[in-house]
């Protein structure tokens, strides 16, 4: 998978040369392209923003250098060609982080490993002008409820939980496929050596080396968490005869 960025300060993307995203990058699973808009400027101040047309306070990035610096990734094709292309071929979308998008969830994860091509735009100061996001974004995602100073480290938000989809960046596929949301319910809860901390011990179950009986007591303890912390979850998801038999017995518990 391609991912251009295009954010006035790039050098931040340098906290994904890490751990699974590191890797992923070293091993040519994910290309990530940074794209300064400063460097498409067209006057001598290298000017990218401006104040807002009715007064208020705050900046905003102008059009001009963001819609350079997109034909550039594009290579200077028309925007009705572009979007044209990128849309048809499903091979490439253009997505703004902004706190007035659609909340980021793992499914919305899922979908976006499935295209070849993202870029992502990260806005500061007020955001960008209203008309490129009219012209050119196709999606816009909100990491959450907040106000950032700036797009990047939603843009690496995105990235991160993004890149731990796509097929070989994590070693063990399972370890993703248990992870809480992928499946509408939360991970079960982990232990590891030594068997007694403090006083305190792992379940019984994890030490029995009886394999149904762990998967068993995972996913019991999988749909009491979902249940206790994030019930809404359960709400979407389709439950099997199985899973309703243990939560109608989890809550009369
Ligand atoms: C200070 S914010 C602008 C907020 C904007 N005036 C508003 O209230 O909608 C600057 C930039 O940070 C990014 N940003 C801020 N909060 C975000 C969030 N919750 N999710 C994604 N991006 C966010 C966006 O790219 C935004 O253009």
């Amino acid at each position: 998978m391609i991912i251009d960025v295009i954010s006035l300060m790039p050098e931040m993307f340098s906290a994904l040369n890490y751990g699974i995203t590191g890797r992923a990058i070293q091993n040519q699973l994910l290309t990530l392209n940074l794209n300064n808009p400063r460097d498409f400027t067209r006057d001598k101040h290298r000017t990218v923003d401006d104040t807002p047309y009715g007064g208020g306070p705050g900046m905003l990035m102008k059009y001009q250098p963001l819609k350079d610096c997109l034909d550039d990734i594009y290579n200077h094709k028309s925007i009705a060609q572009a979007k044209e292309e990128r849309t048809s071929r499903n091979n490439s979308k253009v997505i703004y982080l902004s706190p007035q998008g659609k909340r980021l969830q793992q499914s919305d994860l899922k979908k976006l490993t499935g295209w070849e091509h993202l870029v992502l735009i990260c806005g500061r100061y007020e955001g960008i002008d209203e008309r490129l996001i009219q012209q050119e974004v196709d999606e816009e995602y909100s990491i959450g409820d907040y106000v950032l100073s700036g797009g990047e480290l939603a843009a690496m938000i995105l990235i991160d939980g993004m890149t731990r989809l796509l097929p070989g960046a994590v070693g063990d596929n399972e370890s993703v496929v248990n992870d809480s949301f992928y499946d509408n319910l939360l991970d079960y809860p982990h232990y590891t050596r030594p068997a007694e901390v403090d006083g305190h011990k792992v379940p019984e179950v994890l030490l029995s080396g009886n394999h149904e009986k762990i998967n068993q007591w995972r996913q019991e303890q999988s749909l009491l968490r979902t249940l206790q912390r994030r019930p809404d979850l359960l709400d979407d998801k389709n439950l099997s005869h199985e899973q309703l038999e243990i939560i109608a017995r989890l809550k009369n518990e």
